[in-house]
């Protein structure tokens, strides 16, 4: 058990019964297909049924803003390249982003688009939380696009493209095969890609095919038990939040809690990627509301009760078991020895920081000032306040 949750739950824990259960997570993951891709590859605007190893369906819903839409991405690999097909709900412009630090920042990006016919694809580099994207020629970069096509029909765009896992271009992020990649995507129903997203966006990770880091399981030993349990720890206190975010939105219907409920899965699939490398078994079912550490148990239900009694203290809620989040990750990370755990802790860390501001940004739009509960005052200020 850990000791920041130990002492936590001292000061936290009430207990109540009869907390309500539920059946179905409205949080869904992209469910990865893999194949073997025996078709030959090629830049033709058509997804052939065998030209591609994985792929997956990213959706998300209507919300303010957006209408709403969905994409499938496929890809395979060999040591030297990626190839990528996205094939999205929208006339307009489709993009992937590669490994942001948080929000858009930092995210290799491919944009593209199908205009008069002819598909444009852009090799950009996202500066900013919420761009600027600029093409990496612009910014002293390459164009590393090395092949790609597009075909456009009845509101479905569909582009492929050829780039280099290791294009040795700073604007590039770098990829080896067997890699764990995370993705940010957006649809735009505008083909310039000056104009915003207004169709769909969302996030995803994608696994390269070919030589893991460590074959699975065979690395397990190479890893301490302290490191073992921090990952299988921090695999189920993301379901916590996952779990507790999805019974808030079933009772307020409140799309904050649906949106970062799905954002809480892709971080329990980020973690379960490094948890099958090292060849381990995730704890209990992953059935809602249920959780094999009887602290996250206590921690869940308490919160939870206190979250059903009115929509501002689910609000209150979720921001301080980002505080816990933010604390349990920050620990893991310092005392991780393993590089691939490191990038995801900080992956994770980067969202939990995320999801705190856009709670307590709520709170404040409800004229409801929210005061830490665990950080301390400067460290608070410096995560919701960060632009
Ligand atoms: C002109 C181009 C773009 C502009 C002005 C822009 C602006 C923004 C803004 C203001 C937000 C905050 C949420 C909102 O207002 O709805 C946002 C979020 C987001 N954008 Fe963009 N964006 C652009 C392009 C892109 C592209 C190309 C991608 C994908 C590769 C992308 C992915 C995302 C994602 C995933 C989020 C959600 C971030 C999060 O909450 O974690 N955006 N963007």
């Amino acid at each position: 058990m850990k000791p920041i949750l130990v002492a936590l739950l001292l000061g936290l824990v009430l207990f109540f019964s009869g907390c309500t259960q539920h059946q179905e997570s409205p949080a869904e993951s992209a469910a990865v297909v893999a194949k073997t891709a025996t078709e030959e590859w090629k830049a033709d605007g058509a997804v052939g049924e065998s030209e591609y190893s994985h792929s997956m369906l990213l959706q998300s819903p209507a919300r303010q803003g957006y209408s709403g839409g969905e994409m499938i991405v496929s890809w395979r690999n060999d040591n030297e390249n990626l190839y990528l097909a996205m094939n999205g709900s929208t006339d307009g412009w489709l993009a992937i982003g590669f490994e942001p630090l948080e929000w858009m920042k930092n995210a290799d990006i491919i944009i593209a688009s199908v205009q008069e016919g002819k598909a444009v694809a852009l090799d950009e580099y996202c500066t900013g939380n919420y761009g600027p994207h600029l093409e990496d020629k612009m910014l002293g970069g390459t164009d590393d696009i090395s092949e790609f096509a597009g075909s456009q029909k009845d509101g479905q765009t569909v582009i492929e493209l050829q780039r280099k896992l290791d294009t040795g271009d700073k604007f590039d992020k770098q990829f080896s095969p067997g890699q764990t990649i995370s993705m940010i995507w957006a649809l735009s129903d505008r083909s310039d890609p000056g104009f915003k997203h207004n169709v769909a966006y969302g996030e995803a990770i994608m696994t390269l095919s070919g030589e893991q880091t460590a074959p699975a399981g065979a690395a397990a030993a190479t890893i301490s038990q302290r490191e073992k349990d921090g990952l299988l720890f921090i695999w189920e206190e993301e379901k916590t939040a996952r779990d507790l975010y999805a019974s808030l939105f079933e009772r307020y219907d409140d799309p904050i809690f649906s949106d970062l409920a799905r954002s809480e899965q892709s971080h329990m699939d980020q973690a379960r990627a490094i948890i099958d490398e090292y060849g381990l078994a995730i704890p209990g079912k992953d059935e809602q509301g249920v959780f094999e550490n009887q602290t996250l148990q206590k921690i869940h239900d308490e919160l939870l009760a206190r979250g059903l009694q009115s929509h501002e203290e689910a609000l209150q809620v979720a921001a301080t078991f980002e505080e816990i989040s933010i604390m349990d990750l920050k620990k893991e990370l310092d005392s991780s020895q393993v590089e691939d755990a490191k990038t995801m802790y900080q992956g994770l860390l980067a969202g939990s920081r995320k999801h705190l501001r856009s709670y307590v940004s709520d709170l404040e739009d409800l004229n409801i000032k929210y005061d830490p509960q665990y950080l301390d005052r400067d460290e608070f200020e410096g995560i919701v306040r960060t632009n």
